[in-house]
């Protein structure tokens, strides 16, 4: 998907133009992988724009990066405000937010203490992640022939950028294929998650997702999704879930802050349920819009700018 360039970028502390926000070839984090990001949504709802999630979202980040060692040299605080900062000089009502703290230019050599930890904010416009049509009609997915990585080697909790090369192989794989978006499993052969999305399973009236040590993103989505199928009064489940369960599902869906709450209609080419969006999906996209178009928010998710 093209970005439609904005005029400011923030990069460690100040707004410059969008065509200038370079960083120096030997920076660690392009030899290594060593990034840690966030994506987030700035929804224009009818009470005004806002964040969704916000505090979440960056308090996600600082622990992706603490797992690294890596300090981030801002407060939450600094790191919200700019956020919102950045929305503003770029008079933008509804974007996607992508902060990311990186290793610098500093030292050379895989040992990283020596590179200084940066942190930039970008902000542009995004339709839907899915294609369109995802939301109403569903996607087609397969499962991945790559797994995730086993959670020795290094954590999924963490959101880095040298996580994405896997999700990468994934989402390839299904393109070239003609599907969507794939599904991978974990090193045990239990159900994990998409490239860049979580996965629910519906079946006879109960919600079933992957648990952390299947090695998941810990998804904000996935969070608010079963805070409100609880308050629906749906059953949640969260464990380990055989592949097989999800051919012989009602229904499955993804979430994502991308990806929102988007329905699957098929896996393998294997029709889900009734291959359309189930009952159950739409009344919790429903509760989902009603949060972020309407701005009925009871929980204190938006943070307005
Ligand atoms: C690998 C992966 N899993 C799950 C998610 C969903 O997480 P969230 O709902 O916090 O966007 C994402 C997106 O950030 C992701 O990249």
């Amino acid at each position: 998907m093209a970005v439609k360039p904005v005029e400011k970028i923030w990069m460690n502390g100040k707004l410059i133009d969008w065509n200038d926000a370079k960083i120096h070839v030997l920076s660690h984090v392009i030899h290594y992988g060593s990034s840690w990001f966030e994506g987030i949504r700035c929804y224009e709802t009818k009470k005004g724009s806002a964040i969704f999630r916000h505090r979440e979202h960056i308090a996600r980040l600082f622990d992706s990066a603490k797992l690294y060692r890596a300090e981030i040299p801002y407060t939450i605080e600094q790191v919200m405000e700019a956020d919102k900062e950045t929305i503003r000089v770029n008079k933008l009502k509804a974007c996607y937010i992508r902060p990311v703290a990186y290793r610098g230019y500093g030292d050379v050599g895989v040992y990283p203490m020596g590179c200084p930890v940066d942190l930039t904010i970008a902000v542009w416009e995004w339709g839907k992640y899915l294609g369109p049509e995802a939301l109403e009609k569903g996607i087609d997915v397969r499962f991945a022939s790559w797994q995730r990585a086993a959670g020795n080697t290094f954590p999924t909790t963490a959101k880095a950028g040298g996580n994405y090369l896997n999700s990468q192989l994934m989402k390839m794989e299904a393109r070239v294929d003609g599907y969507e978006e794939g599904i991978a499993l974990d090193m045990n052969g239990q159900i994990s998650e998409g490239s860049g999305e979580n996965i629910f399973i519906v079946r006879n009236g109960t919600l079933y997702t992957p648990q952390f040590v299947n090695a998941i993103l810990p998804g904000i989505t996935r969070a608010t999704v079963m805070q409100l199928a609880k308050e629906a009064g749906i059953p949640v489940v969260e464990g380990n879930l055989p592949r097989e369960i999800v051919y012989l599902a009602d229904e499955v869906f993804f979430t994502g802050t991308a990806a929102e709450i988007s329905p699957i209609r098929s896996i393998d080419r294997m029709t889900i349920g009734t291959g359309k969006p189930g009952p159950i999906t739409r009344e919790l996209q429903k509760r989902f819009f009603d949060v972020v178009e309407n701005g009925n928010d009871q929980h204190g998710w938006l943070d307005f700018i």
